[in-house]
């Protein structure tokens, strides 16, 4: 077994990894970056879309925004559709001149691969048997198979940016996490089509049939989404099939959805999750390794960015001046903002989904609410400040 040392190895080379690795190289802090899956799979996995204000001021700051400053579509405003009208949410009016930018999660993933590899520091893909050891000491190490070989990273701290699925969460011992979450009764069915978005802005729909949203990536690709089964089967839905459901739920009098070939489908359950603390001994856990969000609220990205912004600044704080306060902070900074990313995006998909058996009086307060948020001023601006970002939490 061949053994290296770096100053902090990150599990995980999805928007928390790269970000963190992209930071700390700023820094001169050494890293290596270990991913399992390999960089064409990474690059072409279809995620989120909607970037906050501060998560794109922040991308720019760190010289990791040109890509995204030229070809990510700036919205001003969100719809919210029920009872067959749609009404509009002006996001920028609403929270002094905030708005969003539409630049698709696998984009941002390739302009930080492209940073990465121009510093020639390590990024490894296709790396199997990923563990992690000696949590608890100052000298932890991660051992993995790379290349056929068996390797051994020795460093002062692990990031877990491994997503839901990875292993450093579970390699943290029974008992040392609060785990909180919930299952949400359905899903959301999915596609990428080649077809120019059919509306300027993003439509949320409050439908009978289930909630769907009208998204994009381009001005030539539209994101659409339909409210399914958590298990839905794929093989039952025909393309004529998905694009009745998005006409049935979206259509509205002297308003019609474009068709387009349909490049991607998939399905997805949905899930609120949060362990606390994100921190155990010298592994810290960052982005979805940490937290989950259902996509209604388009908070995953942002948040992932948001944790190893702090992670970031505390390594720098202790590697120069030798203080753990920013560490030992890290987890209490980050889960502020994570519950209230939490509680938006619950509350975002209770109000717009329909219900389990349809509950009438369920879709009563759902309208009720919707009436709410779209003629109240207030209750706009709530949204509103969420919805872009809220500076302090
Ligand atoms: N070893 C190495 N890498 C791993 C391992 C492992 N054992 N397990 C998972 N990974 C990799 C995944 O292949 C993925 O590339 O870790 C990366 C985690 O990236 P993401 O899942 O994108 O998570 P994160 O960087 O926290 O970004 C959060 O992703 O799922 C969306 O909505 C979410 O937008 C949010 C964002
Ligand atoms: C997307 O474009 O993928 C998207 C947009 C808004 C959401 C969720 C997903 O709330």
């Amino acid at each position: 077994m061949s053994r290296t040392r770096t100053q902090v190895a990150i599990v995980g080379a999805g928007p928390a990894g790269l970000t963190l690795g992209h930071l700390l190289h700023l820094e001169g802090i050494d890293t290596v970056i270990l991913e399992n899956r390999s960089r064409d799979y990474v690059e072409a996995r279809i995620r989120a879309g909607v970037l906050e204000q501060g998560t794109v001021d922040f991308l720019t700051e760190i010289g990791a925004g040109e890509r995204l400053l030229s070809e990510g579509l700036v919205h001003h405003g969100i719809e919210l559709q029920f009872d067959g009208e749609r009404h509009r949410i002006p996001l920028s009016d609403l929270t002094g001149g905030r708005s969003i930018v539409i630049y698709g999660q696998t984009e941002l993933v390739k302009d930080l691969i492209l940073h990465r590899l121009e510093t020639g520091r390590p990024l490894h893909f296709e790396v199997d048997d990923v563990s992690v050891h000696d949590l608890e000491g100052d000298q932890p190490t991660v051992r993995y198979r790379h290349e056929g070989r068996d390797e051994e990273l020795v460093c002062d701290v692990i990031a877990g940016c491994d997503g839901f699925h990875g292993i450093c969460r579970p390699s943290i011992p029974e008992g040392v996490l609060s785990e909180f979450s919930r299952e949400y009764p359905f899903g959301w069915l999915g596609i990428l089509a080649e077809v120019a978005p059919s509306s300027d802005e993003l439509v949320y729909a409050h439908h009978d049939r289930g909630f769907a949203l009208l998204s994009l990536r381009s001005p030539e690709l539209s994101r659409l989404y339909i409210q399914c089964r958590p298990d839905e089967d794929l093989a039952e839905w025909t393309e004529d099939r998905i694009w009745d459901e998005l006409h049935a739920r979206l259509g509205l009098d002297g308003w019609a959805l474009a068709e387009g070939p349909i490049l991607e489908t998939v399905v997805h359950g949905m899930r609120s999750y949060v362990c606390e603390p994100m921190r155990y001994g010298r592994l810290f856990l960052a982005g979805d390794a940490a937290h989950i969000v259902p996509p209604t609220g388009a908070k995953g990205l942002n948040l992932a960015l948001h944790d190893v912004r702090v992670l970031a600044e505390a390594l720098v704080d202790w590697s120069r001046s030798g203080s753990t306060a920013g560490l030992d902070a890290y987890s209490e900074t980050c889960l502020r903002r994570v519950w209230r990313a939490e509680h938006f995006s619950w509350w975002m998909t209770h109000m717009l989904h329909r219900p389990e058996g349809a509950d009438p009086f369920d879709v009563r307060l759902q309208l009720s609410q919707l009436r709410y948020v779209t003629t109240s001023d207030a209750a706009a601006r709530s949204l509103a400040e969420n919805y872009v970002g809220l500076e302090v939490v």
